[in-house]
Protein backbone atom coordinates (compact mmCIF):
# COMPACT_ATOMS: atom_id res chain seq x y z
CA UNK A 1 0.00 0.00 0.00
CA UNK A 2 1.28 3.93 -1.07
CA UNK A 3 1.93 4.80 2.77
CA UNK A 4 1.10 8.64 1.78
CA UNK A 5 -1.52 8.67 -0.43
CA UNK A 6 -4.96 6.46 -0.73
CA UNK A 7 -6.27 5.96 -4.06
CA UNK A 8 -10.20 4.69 -4.78
CA UNK A 9 -9.32 1.60 -4.47
CA UNK A 10 -7.52 2.29 -0.96
CA UNK A 11 -11.43 4.08 -0.26
CA UNK A 12 -13.10 1.37 -1.04
CA UNK A 13 -11.46 -1.14 1.23
CA UNK A 14 -11.59 1.05 4.02
CA UNK A 15 -14.70 2.59 4.19
CA UNK A 16 -16.81 -0.89 2.45
CA UNK A 17 -17.53 1.77 -0.34
CA UNK A 18 -19.54 -0.30 -3.16
CA UNK A 19 -19.17 3.24 -5.80
CA UNK A 20 -17.31 2.45 -8.89
CA UNK A 21 -14.56 4.93 -9.63
CA UNK A 22 -16.36 7.08 -11.80
CA UNK A 23 -18.81 7.63 -8.89
CA UNK A 24 -16.08 8.27 -6.38
CA UNK A 25 -15.15 10.93 -9.04
CA UNK A 26 -18.19 12.96 -8.82
CA UNK A 27 -18.65 12.97 -5.06
CA UNK A 28 -15.64 14.83 -5.05
CA UNK A 29 -16.53 17.01 -7.68
CA UNK A 30 -19.73 17.51 -5.75
CA UNK A 31 -17.83 18.25 -3.14
CA UNK A 32 -18.85 16.04 -0.74
CA UNK A 33 -15.35 14.20 -0.22
CA UNK A 34 -12.30 16.64 -0.22
CA UNK A 35 -10.15 17.33 -3.90
CA UNK A 36 -7.62 14.63 -4.57
CA UNK A 37 -4.11 15.20 -6.16
CA UNK A 38 -3.62 13.42 -9.31
CA UNK A 39 -0.53 10.96 -9.01
CA UNK A 40 1.30 8.26 -11.13
CA UNK A 41 1.16 5.03 -8.94
CA UNK A 42 2.98 2.03 -10.82
CA UNK A 43 2.12 1.92 -14.33
CA UNK A 44 -1.48 4.22 -14.07
CA UNK A 45 -0.98 7.93 -14.20
CA UNK A 46 -3.28 10.70 -13.22
CA UNK A 47 -5.05 8.46 -10.09
CA UNK A 48 -6.90 10.12 -7.95
CA UNK A 49 -5.07 10.40 -4.28
CA UNK A 50 -5.44 11.86 -0.98
CA UNK A 51 -3.60 11.74 2.16
CA UNK A 52 -4.22 10.25 5.81
CA UNK A 53 -5.11 13.98 6.86
CA UNK A 54 -7.98 13.61 4.07
CA UNK A 55 -9.56 10.19 5.41
CA UNK A 56 -11.53 11.88 8.14
CA UNK A 57 -13.26 14.24 5.80
CA UNK A 58 -13.94 11.24 3.38
CA UNK A 59 -15.06 9.10 6.38
CA UNK A 60 -17.66 11.31 6.99
CA UNK A 61 -19.38 11.20 4.09
CA UNK A 62 -18.53 6.99 3.36
CA UNK A 63 -17.99 5.85 7.10
CA UNK A 64 -20.47 3.32 8.45
CA UNK A 65 -19.60 4.95 11.94
CA UNK A 66 -21.67 7.56 13.21
CA UNK A 67 -20.46 10.50 14.84
CA UNK A 68 -22.56 10.78 18.28
CA UNK A 69 -24.13 14.34 19.78
CA UNK A 70 -23.21 13.56 23.21
CA UNK A 71 -19.85 12.98 24.31
CA UNK A 72 -19.16 9.03 24.93
CA UNK A 73 -16.27 7.45 27.16
CA UNK A 74 -14.53 4.34 26.59
CA UNK A 75 -12.37 2.10 29.12
CA UNK A 76 -10.37 -0.40 27.23
CA UNK A 77 -9.17 -2.73 30.44
CA UNK A 78 -8.01 -6.22 31.61
CA UNK A 79 -6.16 -7.52 34.12
CA UNK A 80 -3.71 -9.53 32.72
CA UNK A 81 -0.67 -7.98 30.48
CA UNK A 82 -0.29 -9.05 26.77
CA UNK A 83 -3.99 -8.98 26.03
CA UNK A 84 -3.66 -6.43 23.18
CA UNK A 85 -5.42 -3.34 25.40
CA UNK A 86 -3.56 -1.08 23.58
CA UNK A 87 -3.59 -2.80 19.97
CA UNK A 88 -7.33 -2.60 20.08
CA UNK A 89 -7.50 0.52 21.82
CA UNK A 90 -5.38 1.69 18.77
CA UNK A 91 -7.48 0.58 16.44
CA UNK A 92 -10.97 1.87 17.98
CA UNK A 93 -9.17 5.01 18.08
CA UNK A 94 -8.09 5.41 14.97
CA UNK A 95 -11.12 3.60 13.04
CA UNK A 96 -13.18 5.96 15.03
CA UNK A 97 -11.01 9.14 13.42
CA UNK A 98 -11.30 7.80 10.32
CA UNK A 99 -15.25 8.06 10.23
CA UNK A 100 -14.64 11.86 11.24
CA UNK A 101 -15.08 11.23 14.76
CA UNK A 102 -13.06 13.45 17.19
CA UNK A 103 -11.52 10.93 19.32
CA UNK A 104 -8.53 11.77 22.87
CA UNK A 105 -6.65 8.69 23.83
CA UNK A 106 -5.28 8.98 27.35
CA UNK A 107 -2.62 6.27 28.43
CA UNK A 108 -2.34 5.27 31.35
CA UNK A 109 0.80 3.17 31.37
CA UNK A 110 4.09 4.15 32.63
CA UNK A 111 5.73 1.71 29.62
CA UNK A 112 4.23 4.51 27.62
CA UNK A 113 3.28 2.15 25.20
CA UNK A 114 0.56 3.85 23.68
CA UNK A 115 2.51 7.06 23.34
CA UNK A 116 5.41 5.52 21.26
CA UNK A 117 2.44 4.24 18.86
CA UNK A 118 0.89 7.01 18.29
CA UNK A 119 3.33 10.24 17.83
CA UNK A 120 6.59 10.26 16.40
CA UNK A 121 9.75 9.96 18.84
CA UNK A 122 10.05 13.99 18.71
CA UNK A 123 6.85 15.03 20.09
CA UNK A 124 7.29 12.77 23.58
CA UNK A 125 11.31 12.75 24.06
CA UNK A 126 13.53 16.09 23.89
CA UNK A 127 17.22 14.28 23.19
CA UNK A 128 19.05 17.64 23.15
CA UNK A 129 17.91 18.63 26.77
CA UNK A 130 17.09 14.12 27.53
CA UNK A 131 13.52 15.50 28.90
CA UNK A 132 10.26 13.30 28.42
CA UNK A 133 7.27 15.78 27.33
CA UNK A 134 4.83 16.31 30.01
CA UNK A 135 1.46 14.33 30.71
CA UNK A 136 -0.95 13.67 33.38
CA UNK A 137 1.58 14.37 36.51
CA UNK A 138 2.13 17.85 35.26
CA UNK A 139 -1.18 18.87 35.28
CA UNK A 140 -2.08 17.49 38.27
CA UNK A 141 0.86 18.28 40.34
CA UNK A 142 2.17 21.19 38.65
CA UNK A 143 -0.83 22.71 37.11
CA UNK A 144 0.61 22.38 33.37
CA UNK A 145 -1.71 23.30 30.68
CA UNK A 146 -3.65 20.48 28.94
CA UNK A 147 -4.00 22.18 25.77
CA UNK A 148 -0.11 22.06 25.76
CA UNK A 149 0.57 18.80 27.46
CA UNK A 150 -2.54 17.18 24.51
CA UNK A 151 -0.18 16.24 21.46
CA UNK A 152 -1.47 15.52 17.48
CA UNK A 153 -1.16 12.53 15.61
CA UNK A 154 -1.10 12.27 11.61
CA UNK A 155 -5.10 12.13 12.04
CA UNK A 156 -6.56 15.66 12.31
CA UNK A 157 -9.44 14.16 14.21
CA UNK A 158 -7.14 12.19 16.59
CA UNK A 159 -5.01 13.82 19.72
CA UNK A 160 -3.18 12.00 22.80
CA UNK A 161 -2.22 12.65 26.29
CA UNK A 162 0.73 11.22 26.39
CA UNK A 163 1.75 8.97 28.93
CA UNK A 164 4.86 9.71 30.93
CA UNK A 165 7.17 8.03 33.36
CA UNK A 166 6.10 9.66 36.21
CA UNK A 167 2.44 8.44 36.08
CA UNK A 168 4.32 6.93 38.84
CA UNK A 169 4.00 9.37 41.29
CA UNK A 170 0.64 10.54 40.09
CA UNK A 171 -0.53 7.40 41.12
CA UNK A 172 0.95 7.81 44.51
CA UNK A 173 -0.59 11.36 44.73
CA UNK A 174 -4.02 10.20 43.94
CA UNK A 175 -3.73 7.01 46.25
CA UNK A 176 -3.18 9.60 48.78
CA UNK A 177 -7.04 11.48 48.12
CA UNK A 178 -10.18 10.56 49.34
CA UNK A 179 -12.46 9.72 47.74
CA UNK A 180 -9.26 8.43 45.38
CA UNK A 181 -11.64 7.05 42.03
CA UNK A 182 -12.95 10.47 41.24
CA UNK A 183 -10.08 12.62 40.23
CA UNK A 184 -10.66 11.96 36.43
CA UNK A 185 -14.26 12.32 36.42
CA UNK A 186 -14.13 15.74 38.40
CA UNK A 187 -11.01 17.73 37.06
CA UNK A 188 -9.82 16.23 33.81
CA UNK A 189 -12.92 14.74 31.95
CA UNK A 190 -14.81 18.56 32.71
CA UNK A 191 -11.88 20.14 31.57
CA UNK A 192 -12.59 22.85 28.98
CA UNK A 193 -9.75 21.28 27.06
CA UNK A 194 -11.62 18.30 26.73
CA UNK A 195 -15.10 19.13 25.22
CA UNK A 196 -14.49 19.28 21.96
CA UNK A 197 -13.90 15.70 21.65
CA UNK A 198 -16.62 13.24 20.81
CA UNK A 199 -14.77 10.19 22.11
CA UNK A 200 -12.26 9.66 24.86
CA UNK A 201 -10.93 6.28 25.49
CA UNK A 202 -8.10 5.12 28.07
CA UNK A 203 -6.34 2.54 27.45
CA UNK A 204 -5.07 1.04 30.42
CA UNK A 205 -1.95 -0.65 31.97
CA UNK A 206 -2.37 -4.48 33.53
CA UNK A 207 -3.05 -4.58 37.06
CA UNK A 208 -5.46 -2.50 38.96
CA UNK A 209 -4.80 0.86 40.29
CA UNK A 210 -5.72 3.86 41.25
CA UNK A 211 -5.44 5.27 37.84
CA UNK A 212 -7.40 1.98 36.60
CA UNK A 213 -9.85 3.11 39.18
CA UNK A 214 -9.77 6.67 37.52
CA UNK A 215 -10.27 5.76 34.24
CA UNK A 216 -13.27 2.95 35.55
CA UNK A 217 -15.14 5.42 37.20
CA UNK A 218 -15.19 8.22 34.73
CA UNK A 219 -16.24 6.27 31.85
CA UNK A 220 -19.72 5.12 30.46
CA UNK A 221 -18.19 1.90 28.61
CA UNK A 222 -16.02 -0.69 28.99
CA UNK A 223 -14.37 -3.08 26.58
CA UNK A 224 -12.22 -6.08 27.98
CA UNK A 225 -9.49 -7.78 25.43
CA UNK A 226 -9.32 -11.04 26.70
CA UNK A 227 -7.18 -13.48 25.03
CA UNK A 228 -7.96 -17.13 24.35
CA UNK A 229 -4.27 -18.89 26.61
CA UNK A 230 -4.54 -20.47 29.46
CA UNK A 231 -3.34 -17.55 31.82
CA UNK A 232 -5.63 -15.22 30.58
CA UNK A 233 -8.51 -17.88 30.84
CA UNK A 234 -7.38 -18.10 34.69
CA UNK A 235 -7.29 -14.61 35.45
CA UNK A 236 -10.56 -13.96 33.24
CA UNK A 237 -13.07 -14.65 36.64
CA UNK A 238 -11.85 -13.08 38.75
CA UNK A 239 -11.11 -10.06 37.08
CA UNK A 240 -14.95 -9.06 35.54
CA UNK A 241 -15.51 -10.40 39.95
CA UNK A 242 -13.01 -7.51 40.42
CA UNK A 243 -14.49 -5.39 37.69
CA UNK A 244 -18.22 -6.33 39.16
CA UNK A 245 -16.91 -5.41 42.93
CA UNK A 246 -15.92 -2.13 41.68
CA UNK A 247 -19.30 -1.26 40.50
CA UNK A 248 -20.87 -2.20 43.90
CA UNK A 249 -18.39 -0.21 45.83
CA UNK A 250 -18.74 2.94 43.60
CA UNK A 251 -22.38 2.78 42.94
CA UNK A 252 -21.48 2.60 39.16
CA UNK A 253 -23.14 0.99 36.14
CA UNK A 254 -21.62 0.70 33.33
CA UNK A 255 -24.24 1.23 30.06
CA UNK A 256 -22.19 -1.38 28.30
CA UNK A 257 -18.68 -4.32 28.84
CA UNK A 258 -18.15 -5.87 26.23
CA UNK A 259 -15.12 -9.01 26.05
CA UNK A 260 -13.17 -9.09 23.18
CA UNK A 261 -12.05 -12.04 22.48
CA UNK A 262 -8.12 -11.89 21.17
CA UNK A 263 -4.95 -13.33 20.28
CA UNK A 264 -7.71 -16.23 18.28
CA UNK A 265 -6.08 -19.45 16.45
CA UNK A 266 -7.13 -22.04 14.78
CA UNK A 267 -6.37 -24.49 17.41
CA UNK A 268 -8.55 -26.89 19.81
CA UNK A 269 -6.98 -24.60 22.84
CA UNK A 270 -8.11 -21.44 21.68
CA UNK A 271 -11.69 -22.78 20.45
CA UNK A 272 -12.42 -24.33 24.08
CA UNK A 273 -11.61 -21.22 25.61
CA UNK A 274 -13.69 -19.13 23.27
CA UNK A 275 -16.63 -21.25 24.18
CA UNK A 276 -15.69 -21.14 27.45
CA UNK A 277 -15.88 -17.24 27.74
CA UNK A 278 -18.92 -17.46 26.05
CA UNK A 279 -20.85 -19.86 28.36
CA UNK A 280 -19.27 -17.81 31.70
CA UNK A 281 -20.15 -14.52 30.37
CA UNK A 282 -22.95 -15.03 28.01
CA UNK A 283 -23.87 -11.58 25.96
CA UNK A 284 -20.75 -9.64 27.10
CA UNK A 285 -18.92 -11.53 24.51
CA UNK A 286 -18.56 -9.72 21.61
CA UNK A 287 -19.38 -12.01 18.37
CA UNK A 288 -16.46 -11.31 16.76
CA UNK A 289 -12.80 -11.64 17.93
CA UNK A 290 -9.34 -11.25 16.59
CA UNK A 291 -7.15 -13.32 15.65
CA UNK A 292 -3.18 -13.75 16.39
CA UNK A 293 -1.45 -12.61 13.72
CA UNK A 294 1.82 -11.36 12.42
CA UNK A 295 0.69 -8.34 10.43
CA UNK A 296 -0.08 -6.78 13.43
CA UNK A 297 2.71 -5.68 14.76
CA UNK A 298 3.88 -4.87 10.69
CA UNK A 299 1.14 -1.69 11.26
CA UNK A 300 2.04 -0.81 14.72
CA UNK A 301 5.48 -0.07 13.10
CA UNK A 302 4.01 1.93 10.86
CA UNK A 303 1.90 3.39 13.28
CA UNK A 304 -0.91 2.83 11.39
CA UNK A 305 -4.45 0.60 12.24
CA UNK A 306 -4.30 -2.59 10.44
CA UNK A 307 -7.41 -1.38 7.80
CA UNK A 308 -4.68 1.64 6.92
CA UNK A 309 -2.21 -0.71 7.09
CA UNK A 310 -3.30 -4.04 4.75
CA UNK A 311 -7.42 -3.48 4.06
CA UNK A 312 -7.83 -7.17 3.00
CA UNK A 313 -5.88 -8.66 5.17
CA UNK A 314 -7.91 -11.22 7.56
CA UNK A 315 -6.65 -9.40 10.93
CA UNK A 316 -8.09 -6.07 9.34
CA UNK A 317 -11.40 -8.12 8.76
CA UNK A 318 -11.80 -8.70 12.23
CA UNK A 319 -10.69 -5.23 13.57
CA UNK A 320 -13.24 -4.31 11.34
CA UNK A 321 -16.40 -6.19 12.25
CA UNK A 322 -15.13 -6.32 16.02
CA UNK A 323 -14.87 -2.33 15.72
CA UNK A 324 -18.44 -2.18 13.49
CA UNK A 325 -19.64 -4.16 16.67
CA UNK A 326 -18.81 -2.36 19.17
CA UNK A 327 -19.45 1.10 18.09
CA UNK A 328 -23.16 0.42 16.17
CA UNK A 329 -24.54 -2.21 18.74
CA UNK A 330 -23.08 -1.65 21.81
CA UNK A 331 -21.79 1.52 22.36
CA UNK A 332 -23.90 4.35 20.31
CA UNK A 333 -26.48 2.44 20.34
CA UNK A 334 -26.54 3.23 24.13
CA UNK A 335 -25.66 6.54 23.46
CA UNK A 336 -28.64 9.03 24.52
CA UNK A 337 -28.92 12.10 22.10
N1 LIG B 1 -3.34 -9.85 16.38
C1 LIG B 1 -2.14 -9.99 16.93
N2 LIG B 1 -1.45 -11.14 16.83
C2 LIG B 1 -0.22 -11.30 17.41
N3 LIG B 1 0.40 -10.35 18.11
C3 LIG B 1 -0.25 -9.17 18.25
C4 LIG B 1 -1.53 -8.93 17.67
N4 LIG B 1 -1.90 -7.67 17.97
C5 LIG B 1 -0.89 -7.14 18.70
N5 LIG B 1 0.09 -8.03 18.87
C6 LIG B 1 1.34 -7.86 19.66
O1 LIG B 1 1.10 -8.41 20.96
C7 LIG B 1 1.83 -7.68 21.94
C8 LIG B 1 0.90 -7.27 23.08
O2 LIG B 1 -0.07 -6.37 22.58
P1 LIG B 1 -0.51 -5.09 23.40
O3 LIG B 1 0.66 -4.24 23.77
O4 LIG B 1 -1.62 -4.44 22.63
O5 LIG B 1 -1.11 -5.77 24.71
P2 LIG B 1 -1.48 -5.05 26.09
O6 LIG B 1 -2.60 -5.82 26.67
O7 LIG B 1 -1.70 -3.61 25.89
O8 LIG B 1 -0.15 -5.28 26.92
P3 LIG B 1 0.20 -4.62 28.35
O9 LIG B 1 -0.56 -5.41 29.35
O10 LIG B 1 1.67 -4.78 28.46
O11 LIG B 1 -0.25 -3.20 28.30
C9 LIG B 1 2.46 -6.51 21.22
O12 LIG B 1 3.82 -6.83 20.97
C10 LIG B 1 1.69 -6.41 19.92
O13 LIG B 1 2.46 -5.89 18.86
MG1 LIG C 1 -0.86 -1.92 26.85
Amino acid sequence: MDELYYTPKHIRAIYDVKHDNKTIAYHESNKHIPPSAKQSVGALKNVSCWTAQQLPDIGRFYGKLKRQLKQTIIVVYMGKGGVLKTTLSYNIARTLALNGIDVLIIGLDTQVSMTTLALKPEQYFDLKNFKECEGLDDFVRKGASLEKIIKPTDLPTLDILPETSNLNTLETTLKLQSPRETFFINKLITHDCLKKYNVILFDCAPGFDVLTENALFASEHLIVPMSTEIGTAQASVQNIKKIQEFQARMNKKFQSISIVPTLVTNTKLSRQLFSMYESKFGNLVTSNSIRRAITAQESLIKKKSSIEYDQLCDLSQDFKKVIEELWNERIAAKVVQ
